[in-house]
């Protein structure tokens, strides 16, 4: 699956989103283990804080169809002159579903944003050691 293909579904994720406040519109596709392309756009609402990121709602149209996820890549997308990384709480939940993947931001120039979750977020939160 390529990257590329990745991209030109998070460009088209990014018509659909609903970003009347922010006028910021994000897009993102992944790729799961099972070999299929999710996508998601950013939702937001007038009472700001009940706002969803791109991620994390590809993240949860995948678990929608597919029960337990494995992402094997993740690609976000901003008509920017500079690429979006994911925010924290994307990180937190991307974490939950790739520990290993590398998160690929792309806009409008050349510049693109290629880390590891790992490197996004070191020390996630995991839930263990309960007592
Ligand atoms: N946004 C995302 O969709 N993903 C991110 O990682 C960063 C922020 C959205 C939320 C809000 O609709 C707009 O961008 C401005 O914060």
């Amino acid at each position: 699956m390529s990257e590329n293909k990745l991209k030109e579904m998070a460009i088209e994720a990014a018509t659909k989103a609903y970003a009347p406040y922010s006028k910021f519109k994000v897009g993102c596709a992944l790729l799961t283990t099972s070999g299929n392309i999710y996508t998601g756009c950013n939702v937001e609402n007038a009472s700001f804080g009940l706002t969803t990121c791109a991620e994390r709602n590809a993240i949860a149209n995948a678990v929608n169809s597919e029960g337990a996820i494995g992402i094997l890549s993740i690609v976000v997308y901003t008509s920017t002159p500079t690429p979006t990384p994911p925010c924290g709480a994307c990180r937190q939940v991307i974490y939950e579903f790739a520990k290993n993947t590398t998160t690929i931001s792309y806009c409008d120039s050349e510049e693109v944003f290629h880390h590891s979750i790992n490197d996004l977020l070191p020390g996630a939160f995991e839930f263990k050691n309960k007592k």
